[in-house]
């Protein structure tokens, strides 16, 4: 097996490992791997924006209060505090290196989006910002000789030995190597793809979630999925997301009848919290025999409409939806996993020399439901305190000896990889999605189960690498799901009413962790943390 020595290395590429690379650049040798090309993350595709307490209306402290609030109360409040304080000056940083966002003459300019009671996101060119924040942080990227980047190569496993994390095995063209490091990080975004409507792009496959619970990492909230309220649902056109920005700037949802309904779900209406609104749609798709409702933006001037949401306007011309002057079909789909490694707030999980951050984190900073377009702040703010702590990792790969790398591994195969594929994105999106109970989450466990099989082998592809990952995610949602007996925030059981938002009953309070543990039947230790 091939062996190289990195001192830092990163997997994943999207804001939250671009921005923890800078961090650690001028420290080491410093590696980004990335299983397909560096651009092809979910950050390349989000649309609406970054939210940072910058305009003249707005404060750090008004921040926090709409994330705690959003999150339903559950937040952990330190790196709540953490992400709205430091959030101004990673976003000063950033239009330091470039980064135009746009303006209203020469002052920012803010949008709206649910459960913010300020206009404070900042976007660029209209509906690209994700692509944005790339574009600099690559070239940010490029200037450091101490950065090296390597595509379509796949994480396998990490190298781990007493809690200790040495590096990780890397599949790239039927081949594994082994990298060696004094850190490793985590950056490998979300898992969308584990369900069949999602606004993820192919790569969100869970695969940092659960090669890092493979190794002995405590996962956290894995239950809180995101649903975002909407996604274009047409035939032959791809799930492809709608900006909430569109109802920040006056959207409205109609039902299959053209009636407006949010209002009567939640005072805010249509600018209600995400899980509020994914869970009216989702009503009024039951209540009318429906497949979709509709947005409706066409009161809007036409020409605003093209400027202010190009990428938006172009994709729905393209399947024949002229978003200014026809209501456009939209469903909810899954959007972002608020759960995931549990981390503090320097990006260290439970093993040591072992870091993660962005979506394939967890620091407590979303709780229960994610305020919109908090997530591309958190990956820089969780990013480069990632790399700050990273560098002080005590790891010493000379500790180990090559004869300590298991000559890894016997490649197999999946034979009927699609079927299983198909199966578990149904049975996640039937059984675990928007509303869940006891029986739809049995449901889903016990056909999950049948699979189990294939969580102990490697594969020879990426692909079924990602099925693996995909399962193991899948179960982990599963199980989370089923210990918390409650509704709160995007975890909403049909089995257990909801309480009144805000005045949570104590009894919900709690976080949930997953570790790995063999002894038990299906190799999930699932507990709940007061
Ligand atoms: C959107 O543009 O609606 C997505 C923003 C986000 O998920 O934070």
């Amino acid at each position: 097996m091939d062996i190289e020595n990195a001192d830092f290395l990163i997997i994943g590429s999207g804001v939250a490992g671009l921005r923890c690379a800078l961090e650690l650049a001028s420290h080491g040798k410093t590696y980004i791997i990335t299983k397909d090309l560096p651009e092809e993350s979910s950050t390349e595709y989000a649309q609406g924006g970054v939210a940072v307490a910058l305009s003249d209306e707005d404060t750090i402290g008004i921040h926090f209060d709409d994330t705690i609030k959003a999150g339903d109360v559950i937040c952990n409040e330190e790196p709540v505090k953490v992400l709205v304080e430091e959030g101004p000056e990673r976003i000063l940083e950033l239009i330091s290196w470039g980064a135009e966002f746009d303006k209203n003459g020469a002052k920012l300019s803010f949008t709206m989006e649910g459960a913010h009671s300020r206009r404070r996101i900042l976007h660029s060119h209209g509906d690209s910002t994700g692509r944005e924040i790339v574009r600099v942080l690559l070239n940010k990227v490029r200037t450091f000789p101490s950065i090296q980047k390597y595509s379509f190569s796949y994480v396998l496993d990490l190298i781990i030995f007493d809690n200790k994390c040495y590096g990780a095995y890397i599949l790239k063209e039927n081949k594994i190597s082994a990298i060696l490091s004094k850190a490793t990080i985590f950056a490998t975004g979300g898992a969308g793809q584990v369900y069949s409507r999602t606004t993820n792009p192919l790569v969100a496959t869970g695969d940092g979630m659960s090669v890092a619970f493979r190794a002995g990492a405590i996962l956290e909230n894995m239950e809180f999925v995101q649903f975002h309220p909407t996604s274009l649902f047409a035939p032959s056109a791809p799930q492809f997301l709608l900006s909430e920005a569109l109802r920040g700037e006056g959207a409205i949802l109609r039902n299959i009848h053209k009636e407006t309904f949010m209002n009567i779900y939640h005072p805010r209406g249509e600018l209600a919290p995400r899980d509020v609104v994914s869970r009216a749609i989702l009503s009024e798709i039951v209540r009318t025999g429906s497949r979709h409702v509709y947005l409706d933006i066409t009161h809007r001037d036409a020409d605003y409409i093209r400027k202010r949401f190009p990428t938006i306007y172009g994709t729905c011309l393209k399947y024949d939806i002229d978003i200014t002057s026809e209501f456009v079909p939209v469903t909810p789909a899954a959007h972002y996993i608020m759960g995931g490694v549990k981390t503090d707030k320097y990006g260290k999980t439970n093993i040591n020399g072992l870091y993660a951050a962005g979506e394939v984190a967890c620091t407590g900073v979303h709780g229960a439901n994610r305020l919109a377009s908090n997530s591309l702040l958190e990956g820089l703010v969780f990013g480069a305190r990632a790399g700050k702590s990273a560098f002080l990792s005590n790891i010493n790969p000379r500790d180990i000896g090559i004869s300590d790398l298991s000559e890894k591994k016997v490649l197999h195969t999946i034979d009927n990889i699609n079927e299983i594929r198909g199966i578990l994105r149904k049975i996640m999106w039937e059984k675990v999605g928007i509303i869940r109970s006891n029986d739809s989450l049995m449901q889903a466990y016990d056909t999950l189960k049948r699979w189990s099989g294939l969580l102990t082998l490697s594969y020879s592809t990426r692909r079924e690498n990602e099925i693996k990952n995909m399962l193991q995610v899948s179960m982990l949602i599963v199980k989370a799901a089923l210990k918390r007996q409650c509704s709160i925030g995007a975890h909403y059981r049909s089995d257990y009413s909801e309480p009144a938002r805000g005045n949570r009953s104590k009894e919900c309070n709690y976080h949930i962790d997953l570790q790995r543990n063999l002894d038990k039947e299906d190799g999930i230790e699932c507990k709940v943390c007061k």
